[in-house]
């Protein structure tokens, strides 16, 4: 394991995957970058950050000769991973936003990117992006979108963040290796935001309608149950979660 910090990088998850390709990556490497000149979000979208206020950093993952159960195990040790470093930080209300959001008091604090190398249908390899607002307190033209700092008043210690979040990292991934995927997929579900609440959703096409989270299948779509009493099953291209 090493922790490669610089100062400016189009993507860490970019330099990792190039990284990956021309040499070995030990398992856990993580890329910190002060700046990213083209973050990269969920969806294509961009992910912008202050320079140095914030985390943006990639961990590699070697799944070499473990089968995963779904992809979506990785989003479930991660979202895990996240909020209980989190907390240990005293960061309140945290909630996973399907299908890896960390949300504190409602507003959005962190983003994920998981990009998986597949081999032979498996996932042999992830690189695990995370960019978390820390200590940066304006969000001009994003209302739903919130950091540390700006929550709890502190400012804190980048390195020491970073840090906890790859230990909590390695912890779940362990749990996951010992065969523990239900009990992760239950530990997800039961901080999952707007569980059993009424909520309003946006189809592919834009139409907007009503139900309630009930959870999430094994793969990973988020199971909502609609208005006809029927639980039905979405997938990531299929549903934005409106409020
Ligand atoms: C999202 O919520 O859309 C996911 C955002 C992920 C951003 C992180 S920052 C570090 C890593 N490098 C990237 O280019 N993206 C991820």
């Amino acid at each position: 394991m090493s922790i490669i910090k610089l100062d400016a990088t189009d993507s860490t998850n970019s330099y990792l995957r190039e990284l990956y390709t021309n040499e070995t990556v030990a398992d856990f490497t993580m890329v910190i970058a002060k700046k990213q000149t083209h973050g990269r979000g969920q969806m294509g979208a961009k992910w912008e950050s202050q320079d140095a206020k914030n985390l943006t950093f990639s961990v590699f993952k070697d799944l070499g000769g473990f089968h995963l159960e779904s992809p979506f195990a990785i989003s479930l040790v991660v979202s895990l991973a996240l909020r209980k470093a989190l907390q240990s930080f005293l960061i309140p209300h945290l909630h996973v936003k399907w299908p890896n959001d960390i949300l504190s008091v409602n507003k959005k604090i962190c983003g994920v990117l998981i990009e998986n190398v597949i081999k032979q249908q498996d996932v042999t390899a992830s690189i695990i992006g995370i960019g978390l607002n820390v200590n940066q307190i304006d969000f001009e033209d994003l209302p739903k979108a919130s950091s540390l700092k700006q929550i709890t008043g502190i400012i804190y210690d980048l390195d020491e963040v970073a840090c906890a979040i790859l230990d909590q990292l390695k912890y779940y991934f362990e749990v996951l290796e010992k065969g523990n995927y239900e009990a992760l997929k239950e530990a997800y579900e039961s901080c999952l935001f707007r569980k059993n609440k009424p909520s309003t959703f946006e189809d592919a096409e834009g139409l907007q309608f009503s139900g309630f989270i009930k959870g999430v299948s094994n793969i990973g779509n988020l199971k909502v149950l609609l208005e006809d009493n029927i639980v039905k099953e979405f997938d990531l291209k299929e549903l934005t979660l409106l409020y």
